[in-house]
C-alpha cells in the first residue's frame, strides 16, 4: 500500500451543527439533518452563502430500511437547498459518517473542491428494538454470522469474553466506563441521556415513589449496575448499560481549504490525518482482543499528520459497547495491550485524566445514531478544541486529538487527527 503523504492542500473545519441526539416520534431524519444545518450556519463566525458549498457527503448506514426511504443524500441536499450541487451517501454501517467525512477530506485535500458539506444522520427509532437489531445485524456477514444466533450486543460479548479471558478484566471494569460517560453526557445538552447514574437512579426512585410501589434501595452507582431488574444483561458480560442506545439524530461539518479558511472564521481547526482500513468479519479473526482495521487506519492518520500516539490529548473513540472503549484506547496507541481497562479505573480516560476519552458522553451516553455518529465525533473535538464545549470542557489546550469510528465488529475503522495552530 502507498506510504500516507500529508495533503496537498489543507482542510480546516469551520463551522459544525448537530441536532440533539434522542428518539423523536415526530420527526424524520430528513427533519434532524436540517436541524443540524441549521445549527451549523450558525456557527461559522464571519457567516457564509450556502451557496458556495460544492458537494455534500453523506454519512447513513440504513435509511431504506430504518424509514423506508433509500438515496437520502440528494433528499438531504434538497432539504437544505444545496440542489444542484453533487450529494453522496456513504455506507459503512456504523463508520459511516467517518467515512462520509474522509471523503470529503479527501476532496478538499485533492484541491479539486474548496468548500464541501459533510452530514451524517440516521432515524433508528421509529423500528421496535428486535428490528433494529435485526436492520443493524444487516452490518455483519449475513451468510455466516447472523444465522449462527449473533446480534451485535452478542458479538461485542464474544469480544469483550476473549478480552477477559486473556486479560483477566472483569464485568466490573467495564462500569467504569458507563459511569465515566454518563458523567461526561450530563454535561453534553445534547446527549439522548443526558443524567449521570446518580440522577438515573434518583429518577427511577421518584417514578417508583410517584406509583405508590416500593422504591429502591440501592447502596450506590456500583449496586445499581449489579442490580438485574435495573441493569439487565443483554448478552454476558454485557449488560444494558454497556450497550449504546438506539437513536435518532444527525450532525454536519463544514470543510474548507486551508487558503480559504480565513474567509470564514479565525478559529480554524484541522484535520491533518484521515486513515481508513479493513478487516474480514469477526468469525474469521484470530484475535478477537484488537480491531487490526482500528490499528491499521490509526498507523495511517498518525503518519501522514506526523504525529505519536503519545502527542494526542483527547480522543472521541467508538463506544458502541463498553468494551469497544477499551479496546480501543489500546488500539490508538494510547495503552499498551491489555491495559486499557486498567487505565479507565484508574481515571486516565476522565476529563481530568492524562487522556481524555470521550468527553461528549460517547456513543454511550451522547447517543448512536449510527450514519450521524462519526460527524458528531468530529463536532465534539472541533468544539473542545476552541475551548467551546461549555461544563465538559477540559483544562488547558488541546493542540491535537483524535476521532475513531469503526463499522459494524471492525470491519471497517476510520480515524481522523485534528491540529489546533
Ligand atoms: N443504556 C441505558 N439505558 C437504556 C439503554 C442503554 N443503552 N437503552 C434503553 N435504555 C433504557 C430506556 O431509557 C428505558 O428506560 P425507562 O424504562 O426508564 O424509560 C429502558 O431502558 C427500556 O428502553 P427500551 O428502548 O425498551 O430498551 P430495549 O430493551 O428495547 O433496548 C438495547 C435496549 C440495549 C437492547 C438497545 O438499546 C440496543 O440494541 N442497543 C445496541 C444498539 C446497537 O447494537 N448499535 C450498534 C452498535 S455496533
Amino acid at each position: 500500500m502507498r506510504k500516507p503523504q500529508p495533503f496537498p492542500h489543507a482542510v480546516a473545519i469551520v463551522g459544525v451543527g448537530m441536532s440533539k441526539f434522542g428518539a423523536f416520534p415526530d420527526k424524520s431524519s430528513r427533519d434532524l439533518f436540517v436541524e443540524a444545518f441549521r445549527e451549523l450556519r450558525a456557527t461559522v463566525d464571519k457567516g457564509f452563502d450556502p451557496a458556495v458549498i460544492e458537494s455534500l457527503y453523506l454519512g447513513n448506514f440504513s435509511s431504506d430500511l430504518f424509514e423506508g426511504q433509500g438515496h437520502m443524500a440528494p433528499i438531504m441536499a434538497d432539504a437544505v437547498g444545496l440542489c444542484p450541487v453533487p450529494a453522496m451517501r456513504l455506507e459503512d454501517a456504523c463508520a459511516s459518517g467517518g467515512v462520509a467525512l474522509r471523503q470529503g477530506v479527501l476532496a478538499v485535500a485533492s484541491g479539486m473542491q474548496d468548500v464541501v458539506l459533510v452530514g451524517g444522520a440516521e432515524r433508528m427509532t421509529k423500528l421496535p428494538t428486535a428490528q433494529v437489531t435485526d436492520t443493524l445485524g444487516a452490518a455483519a456477514d449475513t451468510l455466516f454470522e447472523i444465522p449462527a444466533g449473533f446480534t451485535f450486543p452478542g458479538f461485542y460479548a464474544a469480544i469483550a469474553t476473549a478480552y477477559m479471558h486473556r486479560y483477566g478484566m472483569t464485568p466490573e471494569h467495564l462500569m467504569n466506563v458507563a459511569i465515566k460517560n454518563h458523567e461526561n453526557g450530563a454535561l453534553n445538552p445534547k446527549a439522548q441521556f443526558g443524567v449521570t447514574i446518580p440522577d438515573w437512579m434518583q429518577g427511577r426512585i421518584a417514578a417508583a415513589v410517584k406509583k405508590g410501589k416500593p422504591a429502591p434501595t440501592w447502596r450506590d452507582q456500583w449496586d445499581f449496575l449489579h442490580d438485574n431488574a435495573a441493569n439487565p444483561m443483554v448478552a454476558w458480560p454485557l449488560r444494558l448499560f454497556d450497550c449504546s442506545p438506539v437513536t435518532d439524530g444527525a450532525a454536519c461539518v463544514l470543510l474548507v481549504s486551508g487558503e480559504r479558511a480565513r474567509e470564514f472564521t479565525d478559529n480554524p481547526v484541522y484535520i491533518i490525518g484521515a486513515g481508513q482500513a479493513s478487516d474480514a468479519a469477526l468469525h474469521d479473526r484470530a484475535d478477537l482482543t484488537t480491531l487490526s482495521a482500528a490499528r491499521g487506519a490509526a498507523a495511517q492518520a498518525y503518519e501522514q499528520a506526523g504525529v505519536r500516539a503519545s502527542d494526542i490529548r483527547i480522543a472521541e473513540v467508538h463506544d458502541c459497547f463498553t468494551i469497544a472503549e477499551i479496546i480501543a484506547s489500546e488500539d490508538l496507541g494510547f495503552f499498551a495491550p491489555g491495559t486499557g481497562y486498567r487505565a479507565a479505573e484508574d481515571g486516565m480516560t476522565a476529563r481530568d485524566g492524562a487522556r481524555p476519552i470521550n468527553t461528549s458522553g460517547g456513543l454511550k451516553s451522547k447517543g448512536h445514531p449510527v450514519g450521524a455518529s462519526g460527524v458528531g465525533q468530529a463536532i465534539e473535538v472541533f468544539k473542545q478544541m476552541r475551548g467551546e464545549a461549555g461544563a465538559r470542557q477540559v483544562a488547558g489546550d488541546v493542540p491535537l486529538a483524535v476521532t475513531h469510528n469503526v463499522g459494524a465488529t471492525g470491519s471497517t475503522c476510520v480515524v481522523h487527527v485534528y491540529e489546533r495552530r
